[in-house]
């Protein structure tokens, strides 16, 4: 396994650019199941969650290549297995999204269920809701869905909650399920968004029935096609926060800004001087760093895999801040490593209040889960000492060489074997 051995201090600088969405790419890679052509995905991430879906489409009988660094492209054609077992779900909850395209093409798919995880329970109900809306038959047996049909058709779905990967797989069924689907209170993350845009494309009707509803028609095939991934907008805030915590000067280019409004207003509203143009948001420290009160929301709200990043800032920030987290239920495993750091963070329910500024000092530090353990890396950016990061696959699963970017902005920070 891997640590990050980082000597905080150092004020970062610099512009970088952002990779690919690994949240995006993941539900992209899941579309190609529904066309018998190739796709083609550039700009995307050399990260473990995109090796490990590109492993589960080989399973299920595509084949994926890579035309180049960046460049994904996965020959289509019918799927000669409809099951993804559960050795590679369980490492990767998204690769549930492989059910809709899957049931849609052969009728039929066998899918682990993914089980809980380090930040919360994380039930699929709403997605099998979805499908049997769809006129699927669903089963539950020996810890798999087991759901068949001869034919989608077209259903009202209305989901409880604004599921992304939900809306997501049911959205991929709707587009060859037979007759029209409309989907209710939809996620409409800009991950939904580029699925729209990417399906639209592949020949999909699909028509934004509301603020947070779809009307599907569905159609008998689906083409392929060449995508350029938007940038990631969660490590784009990351790295923002990372020249935040070090009182830096940093520009990160290769990101839509309307996709971190609610990031870049909150930043703004700490204090500091954030710009945007058409792809890159630049930012340096204010007179002041005042403490807020942050809620994690569904788009366009502030997202809840920022949380645990903003939280890092928030110990240097004068006076008391408070942090709520609306969407998981256990998403506060950065906290004590934080404490141990030297940061004041108290726990109420589902709120953190933060007192600060706090001086952090290094401290060999480990998190469970990839936004926590990216929290603990800008903390030990911004502390005095040497801080180790252990366990930095958890990091590997959703940043690409964040180690490489941060060292390009002048942050000290080696990979090391541990
Ligand atoms: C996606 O997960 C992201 N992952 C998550 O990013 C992100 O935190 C989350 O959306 C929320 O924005 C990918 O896109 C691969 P949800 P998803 O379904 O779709 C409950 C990261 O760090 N729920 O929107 O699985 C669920 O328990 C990851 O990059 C049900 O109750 O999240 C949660 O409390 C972490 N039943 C809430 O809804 C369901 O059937 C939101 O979950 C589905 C979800």
């Amino acid at each position: 396994m891997d640590r990050f051995t980082i000597e905080g201090g150092t004020p970062l600088s610099g512009s970088i650019a952002a990779s690919g969405s690994k949240n995006s790419v993941l539900a992209l890679m899941a579309a190609t199941l529904l066309t018998d052509e190739t796709m083609t995905l550039s700009n995307v991430p050399r990260v473990r969650d995109v090796e490990t879906m590109a492993s589960i489409l080989d399973h299920l009988g595509l084949r994926t290549g890579w035309e180049s660094p960046d460049t994904l492209t996965v020959e289509g054609g019918e799927p000669t297995r409809i099951e993804a077992p559960y050795d590679l779900v369980r490492t990767m909850r998204a690769s549930f999204m492989v059910l809709g395209p899957l049931l849609a093409r052969s009728g039929h798919a066998r899918v682990s269920l993914p089980g809980g995880c380090a930040i919360g329970a994380r039930p699929v109900d709403q997605h099998l809701k979805g499908m049997e809306a769809l006129g699927a038959k669903v089963e539950l047996e020996g810890g798999y869905v087991e759901a068949r049909t001869d034919r989608l058709r077209g259903g009202r779905v209305v989901f409880d909650l604004p599921t992304v990967n939900g809306t997501q797989n049911v959205l991929m069924a709707a587009c060859l399920a037979e007759g029209e689907t409309s989907i209710e209170n939809a996620a409409m993350e800009p991950e939904v968004q580029e699925l729209i845009a990417v399906l639209r494309t592949m020949g999909a009707r699909i028509e934004k029935s509301g603020p947070d509803s779809l009307c599907v028609q569905g159609v008998t095939r689906l083409s392929g096609l060449r995508h350029f991934m938007a940038g990631d907008r969660i490590e784009a805030g990351t790295l923002l926060c990372a020249g935040a915590v070090t009182r830096g000067e940093v520009e990160v280019t290769g990101v839509n800004p309307q996709h971190m409004v609610s990031v870049t207003g909150k930043l703004s509203e700490i204090g500091f001087d954030v710009r945007v143009n058409d792809d890159s948001i630049s930012l340096r420290p204010g007179d002041v760093a005042r403490g807020v009160r942050v809620k994690t929301a569904p788009f366009p709200g502030f997202p809840t895999d920022m949380q645990a990043q903003i939280m890092t800032l928030l110990t240097q920030t004068e006076g008391v801040s408070a942090v709520t987290e609306t969407i998981f239920e256990n998403r506060y495993m950065h906290v004590p490593e934080l404490c141990r750091m030297g940061a004041e963070i108290e726990i109420d329910g589902r709120t953190a209040i933060i007192s600060g500024p706090t001086r952090l000092s290094g401290a060999p530090v480990m998190a469970t889960d990839l936004r926590a353990s990216a929290s603990l890396v800008l903390a030990g950016l911004a502390a005095t000492g040497v801080t180790h990061v252990r366990r930095v696959y958890h990091i590997d699963r959703g940043y690409e060489r964040i180690e490489s970017k941060l060292e390009r902005l002048g942050g000290r920070i080696l990979r090391e074997a541990e």
